[in-house]
């Protein structure tokens, strides 16, 4: 294992110069620890910078909590269907059973493996005829990084006047054609867990398109306290703001973000030059230059007839809805060569929570769970971890 330790896929990684704990030490200096305070408003601030000043930004305490006020937003509710990504992580579509409402999924297409915008406007049609209601809006997601087919979505969503939900919880730093992930559809959101591309510890934002609806998300995130001297609420709300410590943290890692990019994708560059020989292994790319991913975490695709070593002790027959025997092998493989790497999400309509759940699927996302895996990529990932990793790859396969 190089250098003995465990090599994760993409671990929190601090500036150099510690400047998230000086904001942190700024808000305990002067007792500004509560979930508002100067360090969430830089924050906001720095990014709204990011993303060229194209929208308003609101921390919230994760990019889920992001995505149910931005589908309270849109006037989602009991009743209602929201299309939404079927290859993605719960987090995309589980804010619409928390509205009440009911997520109809939709597959991806295989060049982004984001959301398809053939099927989608089959969906919008197939929808307005089966119950006579348009969908109230579309979740989006920038997976892994790699943006969605934005130009073609967003003339389908204005087309038929269905409003669009970017999850871009992956996509931080990404660009399709040279606009920043975040600002496409009505309301965008990104994700600063602990293994994202920059992180508060756990935290998230919405990106919106004016300081109205800005008021009214912070309305609504902070117990939608009505103005009055004493605590009156005629709105539900939620207790959904980023406090001033973990803003404090974010401040500091927006002037590492450039520079985690850069290695994300160096380090994809890298597996792409190292593993390109190995017949039957694809890595996941940008399908043309308009597409600019982060590359959040590079993935893999392994071809059925590869063999990988101990997948003789696999069991020979798997379900559909799992990974086939040769990617479970090489998981195994890998982890105990102290590598961490995961199969690919499996697609929503695939899990029990969503068994009763309308989808419009063409077998890709399937198709990739069965066949996909995610490898290390992130800040602590070395060049020699990569040689390391691939050689481990090269080793697993049985000749
Ligand atoms: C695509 C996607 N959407 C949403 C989320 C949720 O983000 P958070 O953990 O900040 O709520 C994640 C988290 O991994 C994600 O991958």
């Amino acid at each position: 294992m190089a250098n003995n330790k465990r090599i994760y896929l993409c671990l929190a990684h601090m500036s150099e110069a510690g400047l998230e704990q000086q904001y942190i030490k700024e808000a305990f200096d002067t007792n500004w620890v509560v979930p508002l305070g100067p360090n969430v408003t830089a924050f906001e601030a720095d990014l709204e910078t990011f993303v060229k000043d194209e929208r308003k930004a609101v921390a919230l305490s994760s990019c889920t909590a992001a995505l149910h006020l931005a589908l309270l937003q849109l006037g989602v509710g009991p009743g209602d269907e929201v299309l939404c990504q079927t290859f993605s992580f719960c987090a995309s579509s589980n804010p619409v059973t928390y509205c009440g409402a009911k997520p109809v999924f939709i597959d991806s297409e295989p060049d982004t493996w984001n959301l398809d915008p053939v099927l989608l406007e089959q969906a919008i049609q197939d929808r307005l005829a089966m119950t006579g209601k348009k969908p109230k809006a579309v979740i989006v997601v920038d997976l892994y990084g790699m943006p969605a087919k934005w130009d073609e979505l967003e003339t389908i969503g204005k087309e038929y006047g269905v409003p669009i939900i970017e999850d871009a919880a992956n996509a931080m730093g990404s660009y399709y054609d040279k606009k920043p992930c975040g600002v496409f559809g009505e309301i965008g959101t990104f994700s600063f867990n602990g293994n994202k591309i920059i992180t508060t510890s756990g935290g998230g934002a919405l990106l919106c398109n004016n300081e109205d609806i800005k008021k009214h998300m912070v309305f609504l995130a902070t117990q939608a306290r009505e103005n009055a001297p004493y605590y009156q609420h005629e709105t539900i709300g939620f207790n959904y703001r980023l406090s001033n410590i973990s803003a404090g943290i974010g401040r500091g890692q927006m002037t590492v973000l450039n520079e985690h990019v850069r290695h994300h994708q160096h380090v994809h560059a890298l597996y792409k030059e190292l593993l390109g020989m190995v017949d039957g292994i694809v890595i996941h790319d940008n399908p043309a230059t308009k597409f600019d991913s982060n590359f959040w975490l590079t993935t893999i695709t392994m071809d059925p007839s590869i063999k990988v070593k101990g997948q003789e002790n696999q069991r020979t027959v798997f379900s559909d809805s799992e990974p086939n025997a040769n990617v479970e092998a090489l998981r195994v493989f890998l982890d105990q060569k102290g590598i961490e790497a995961r199969p690919l999400w499996k697609p929503m309509h695939k899990q029990p929570i969503y068994k009763d759940a309308v989808a419009y699927v063409n077998g890709v996302s399937e198709a990739l769970f069965k066949v996909g895996m995610c490898l290390p990529s992130g800040p602590y990932v070395s060049d020699e971890d990569v040689h390391y990793i691939v050689n481990c790859i090269k080793e697993s396969i049985e000749l």
